[in-house]
């Protein structure tokens, strides 16, 4: 890997012994309050050490590629390539940025189900070949574009659980894998594996067992064919709790052994994006505007209160169309913490939260209970480091937060200890003492 950290325009606060996260959020707020209030993310890049350790440590030799969109900040991108973790890209952007770090092409695929033809030519180009592809459309657009692809049959998973539709939408059926190796075959395009993903939100682990099957079942086509397979990709869908690690693992590996044992030569690889990511990052946004049922009639949603307590509306500096941009798709998976002090026996009132964009899209929290709290008061909210960290928005004159990263002592000595801390990482640290005084804003943070 080229330069790391080495031309990057952020800084890593390592922080002392005594100090923790909540000192730096503290620390932050306090600056910011003296700076405009702009909501901002802590983003502790030891996490990424820790849940690549537990990786290791649980799915192995199972070899991870870290799905770039959850999260494409640049502290998040370097650590897990000095980890030597491998890419996944859905876009050209992507591909650029990892290769911009040095990635070579072997540890990258491209993985959008519907891929523009001039970023098939750009992978083309710069050698990435491990493709995925779910039609035949696809398929020859591939075939057009770039000949020396090496393609992973996308196909379908069962996961009759699931609350959203990500898998009825990408991914083919068995019936069709064989119709997409006639096709390759036609074309001359090279099959070279299997691809599922399996959403974090499928209860049911049996949906690994059909889709191992499934896959199996899609090698033994392809020897059919002729097709020398060696890549089985199980996707993503680890929420990062180590239990669900340990679950997939004991549902998986029995099957793995039985269908992809070593022998066999076949690779399995993973996409864990939120697993990497999720609780390494924590969103600090400000209160900028408050309303009591009084004021305004109540957003559709919002239940009218008991008795005569009020109901608060805050409308916070951050939304859907920003850090909670998932909120559209999916529930979130976090609730809001109070930063201010408050007493145990405060009245908690029924309140809702809402983005700054006016829009009726941008609800946070339809009902939650809060302590009455004033414009300018701070909320935190925890495991925000998957969505659109690193993505571009426009929408609203949205404001993009700062991200302070962070890592402690133990952290980093656990890099040290992997062999993977260098001189030029070294110089992208600097020390916080546990009386944090982080100095300038500009060394220690970058926009999103
Ligand atoms: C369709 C799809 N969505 C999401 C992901 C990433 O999933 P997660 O962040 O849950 O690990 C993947 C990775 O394979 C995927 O294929």
């Amino acid at each position: 890997m080229k330069g790391f950290l080495e031309d990057a325009n952020y800084s890593i606060g390592l922080l002392d012994e005594g100090a923790t996260l909540a000192d730096i959020i503290d620390n932050c707020i306090y600056e910011h309050t003296h700076t405009g209030k702009r909501a901002f993310y802590v983003g502790d890049l030891g996490k990424l050490v820790k849940k690549n350790t537990q990786w290791q440590n649980v799915m192995a030799p199972i070899k991870p590629f870290y799905p770039v969109k959850c999260n494409s900040t640049p502290g998040v991108l370097e650590i897990l390539g000095t980890l030597g973790i491998g890419f996944a890209c859905s876009n050209k952007s992507e591909m650029v940025l990892v290769q911009d770090l040095g990635i070579s092409p072997e540890n990258i695929i491209y993985t959008s189900p519907c891929k523009q033809a001039s970023q098939i030519k750009y992978a083309a180009k710069t050698g990435i070949n491990i493709m995925t592809c779910d039609s035949d459309i696809e398929l020859k657009k591939i075939a057009r574009s770039h000949p020396n692809a090496k393609l992973l049959l996308h196909i379908a998973t069962e996961d009759i659980t699931a609350d959203e539709e990500m898998n009825m939408k990408f991914g083919t059926t068995l019936k069709n894998c064989r119709h997409l190796m006639e096709c390759a075959k036609e074309f001359g395009i090279q099959i070279v594996g299997v691809k599922f993903h399996i959403s974090s939100t499928c209860k049911d682990l049996q949906t690994y067992i059909h889709a191992i099957s499934d896959a199996r079942c899609v090698f033994d086509m392809a020897e059919e064919f002729g097709f020398k397979m060696n890549i089985l990709d199980i996707g993503g869908g680890f929420t990062g709790s180590e239990l669900q690690l340990e679950e997939v693992n004991h549902v998986i590996r029995p099957l793995l052994d039985v269908y992809f044992p070593k022998e066999s030569g076949v690779n399995v690889i993973a996409e864990p994006g939120c697993y990497y990511v999720s609780s390494a990052f924590t969103l600090a946004v400000n209160i900028i505007a408050k309303k009591t049922e009084c004021d305004k009639l109540l957003p559709s949603g919002v239940e009218q209160a008991r008795d005569d307590e009020p109901v608060f509306t805050y409308y916070i500096n951050d939304g859907v169309y920003g850090s909670f941009a998932s909120k559209l798709s999916e529930k979130l998976n976090t609730t809001p913490e109070v930063h201010k002090k408050y007493k145990e026996d405060e009245p908690l009132f029924t309140s809702s939260l809402w983005g700054p964009s006016c829009d009726e899209l941008d609800q946070i929290v339809e009902n939650c209970l809060l302590p009455e709290l004033s414009v300018g008061d701070w909320l935190i909210f925890a495991n925000m480091g998957s969505g659109t960290l690193g993505e571009q928005s426009t929408f609203n004159d949205y404001q993009r937060p700062l991200i302070y990263y962070m890592m402690s002592f133990s952290d980093w000595d656990e890099m040290q200890d992997a062999g993977i801390a260098s001189d030029t990482l070294m110089k992208n640290f600097f020390f916080v003492p546990s009386c944090i005084q982080l100095g300038s804003e500009d060394r220690f943070s970058t926009a999103a």
